[in-house]
């Protein structure tokens, strides 16, 4: 699952790069990149010269962003911490989450991880939390209602397409929801990696991911609730105000 985001994810959404780099730029260092991955927006902050540390709970990820890191001379720190746990050595004058609020947590986990976003902003911080919203996904917002949701959980889908890495191993990723609970807000999707050589299956992985579903005035109440202020909501990863038709959002709350 890391091989693949660190292969083939840097290109991805490439508009979040810059977005999240100008608060950084302006007066934002440290900044902590919460649930950092294989580095997509780490890296070429580090490239920019910024002061960034990244965490994730994934300590495949967290060594492929390192391995990364470190093939273009640099040495973040980098620690493998679930965000609703974090224990760290210093204060940031930036924390941002990208693409991962909400994700193998419950509803109680999201909230510590506020409290922790919190903790680890110096007074004047800002967090900056994106959120895509749950009805972006026209395939599973049609699970909230009960007649579709009794086709849960979807069949497996046939293979995904295998693409070759520069290790010369080819890689194919697919998932199916298996639950959607409108009630407690989260679906819950299987996941199924395959890493392929000559033509030969070398290793299969399968996880099951458990993803809180988040609209906008909760996360609002949310973020209040924890202590922030001055909560500016943003429209797709741009200064701008939301509208209905945006898929993501990103929350700008200070300590
Ligand atoms: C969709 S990827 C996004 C990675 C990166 N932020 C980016 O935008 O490229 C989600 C990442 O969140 C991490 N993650 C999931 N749940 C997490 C948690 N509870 N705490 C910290 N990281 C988490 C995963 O390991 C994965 O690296």
């Amino acid at each position: 699952m890391a091989k693949w985001w660190s292969e083939f994810n840097d290109d991805f959404r490439s508009h979040e790069i810059p977005y999240f780099q100008r608060f950084i730029e302006s007066d934002g260092q440290p900044a902590l990149d919460v649930a950092c991955g294989t580095g997509r927006l780490l890296l070429p902050y580090l490239r920019a010269g910024l002061d960034v540390d990244g965490c994730d709970v994934s300590a495949d990820m967290i060594a492929a962003c390192r391995e990364k890191a470190t093939r273009e001379g640099f040495s973040p720190n980098l620690y493998v911490q679930p965000m609703h746990e974090l224990d760290l050595p210093r204060r940031y004058k930036t924390i941002y989450v990208c693409g991962a609020f909400g994700l193998g947590s419950n509803r109680e986990q999201d909230f510590q991880a506020l409290s922790c976003f919190y903790e680890y902003l110096e007074p004047g911080g800002t967090l900056l939390l994106d959120n895509e919203v749950p009805y972006a996904d026209a395939s599973q917002w049609k699970y909230w209602l009960k007649d579709d949701r009794a086709a849960l959980p979807e069949a497996m889908r046939p293979p995904g397409e295998r693409r070759r890495a520069s290790d010369g191993a080819e890689y194919a990723l697919r998932s199916r929801a298996v639950d959607l609970d409108p009630l407690g807000q989260h679906v819950t999707l299987e996941m199924h990696a395959e890493m392929w050589r000559d033509g030969t299956l070398e290793s299969e992985e399968d996880h099951t991911l458990n993803i809180g579903l988040y609209f906008k005035n909760e996360l609002l109440l949310m973020l209040e609730r924890t202590g922030f202020t001055n909560i500016v909501v943003h429209g797709e990863h741009t200064e701008r105000e939301p509208t209905s038709d945006d898929d993501f959002m990103v929350f700008v709350a200070t300590k």
